[in-house]
């Protein structure tokens, strides 16, 4: 498979052209990776002034769920490749896509489209693997999701939609007297009202990790796997608030994890990075869930790694070669909208800028609400304790005000 592209002129008959699926943080920083080797961009997010759309040569606004205007679209550019950054996506659509050849999909049609439902990708990694998970069940009602726990997941356990993400719709219950709340919370928070949940049994991890792992061509043609550090983080509600790396692990644990993640990225297949969650306990580690593409823990890569995993991504997905090598210990901490307004200004970004060895990145969202990540605050240090607190004392200094 001839998998490496020649790099072309923008705006030209030679251009590479790549179209990103969803243009938040990730794929704003996905965009300009790829500018930066002279790529042709094209950003597709579902509300105008997407993050992504300010950065790329052209931006839409369709609705990526609807497979007859992804179809449209993709026909009317003709991109290379499509670079799915978010899971709500026609993903049947990108299957036809890549069967009839318009475009490659990354990293693969059938890993989107697996890792969009919790029900694919839980059964693939648990059931054909055979890898370690919490315990699950699926249920299509409130009945059924209380046998479900009665008959062997037990307390406390949680309640997910099988189709959400960044927590919507999530629950961990602790008594029989919560399944009806947890199940009506998880029937809100569906992508997709589809009225079927998964319960999994509550894993009482020391800490969680994300596992960056990278399929790119290795020099011999292969399809070579390489693994980032790994990266530590804590999540309020099923949301990310901070991350570090690289996160201190027994060799056991890291063995694991790295074999776990090589087993579920060899299954997926194609280029690019994943980012695999994974629980750990000791030198016990669980696998949770898989991302096709970059993590929002990950930005923590913008400081700690001489590649970030958006500039991986770039290049894995064109053939290229990667460094995943550590730069420096490092960590990151969000800062959130705070407001429920359209345009907001920072203040404090002087102050926050003065904490030794840090940085910003405000993504530019063009309406804020109280938990909608506005922004990331980035820091290094001798260690990650250090790291830790400057980035959040630097993100504790940025404050959204009304413009
Ligand atoms: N079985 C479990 N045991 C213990 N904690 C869990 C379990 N499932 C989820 N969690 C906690 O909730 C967080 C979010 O869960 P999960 O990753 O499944 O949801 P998500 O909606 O896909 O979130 P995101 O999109 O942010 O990754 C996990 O990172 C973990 O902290
Ligand atoms: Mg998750």
């Amino acid at each position: 498979m001839t998998k490496q592209f020649i790099l072309g002129t923008p705006l030209s008959s030679s251009a590479i052209k790549v179209m990103l699926l969803g243009s938040g943080e990730l794929g704003k920083e996905v965009i300009i990776a790829l500018q930066r080797l002279g790529v042709e961009t094209i950003a597709v997010d579902r509300y105008p002034n997407a993050p992504g759309h300010q950065v790329a040569h052209r931006a839409y606004v369709i609705n990526m769920t609807d497979a007859a205007a992804l179809r449209n679209l993709v026909e009317l550019e003709q991109p290379h490749l499509i670079v799915p950054e978010i899971e709500a996506i026609a993903t049947d659509m990108l299957v036809e896509i890549e069967r009839e050849g318009l475009a490659r999909v990354i990293p693969t049609a059938r890993a989107a489209q697996l890792t969009m439902h919790r029900e694919g990708i839980r059964r693939l990694a648990a059931e054909t693997l055979g890898l370690p998970t919490s315990p699950y069940a699926f249920a299509n009602s409130l009945e059924e999701l209380r046998a479900a726990i009665d008959d062997g997941i037990g307390y406390p356990c949680v309640v997910k939609p099988v189709m959400s993400s960044s927590g919507k719709g999530q629950s961990k219950i602790d008594s029989a007297a919560e399944v009806e709340q947890a199940w009506n919370y998880a029937a809100s928070g569906s992508r997709v009202n589809q009225g079927r949940v998964i319960v999994e049994g509550f894993i009482n991890f020391e800490y969680e990790i994300t596992q960056l792992t990278v399929r790119a061509m290795g020099s011999n043609g292969e399809v070579e796997t390489h693994f980032c550090e790994p990266i530590g983080h804590v999540q309020i509600h099923g949301d990310y608030v901070e991350s570090w790396q690289p996160q201190a692990m027994s060799e056991l644990a890291l063995k694991r994890t790295r074999d776990i993640s090589r087993k579920v990225t060899d299954n997926l297949g194609g280029l690019g990075i994943f980012g695999v969650e994974l629980f750990v306990n000791g030198d016990d580690v669980w696998f949770s869930e898989v991302s096709p593409r970059p993590h929002d823990t990950g930005m923590v890569t913008m400081c700690s790694q001489i590649q970030n995993e958006f500039e991986l991504h770039a290049r894995a997905i064109l053939g290229l070669p990667v460094n995943i090598a550590l730069r420096a210990p490092g960590a990151s901490a969000v800062i959130y909208g705070q407001l429920e307004e359209s345009a907001i200004a920072f203040t404090g970004i002087d102050e926050a800028l003065r904490v030794p060895e840090s940085d910003l990145r405000l993504f530019g969202k063009p309406e804020s609400f109280s938990k909608r990540r506005m922004g990331v605050a980035l820091a290094n240090g001798v260690d990650t304790d250090e790291a830790r607190i400057r980035a959040k004392l630097a993100a504790s200094k940025v404050v959204p005000v009304k413009s």
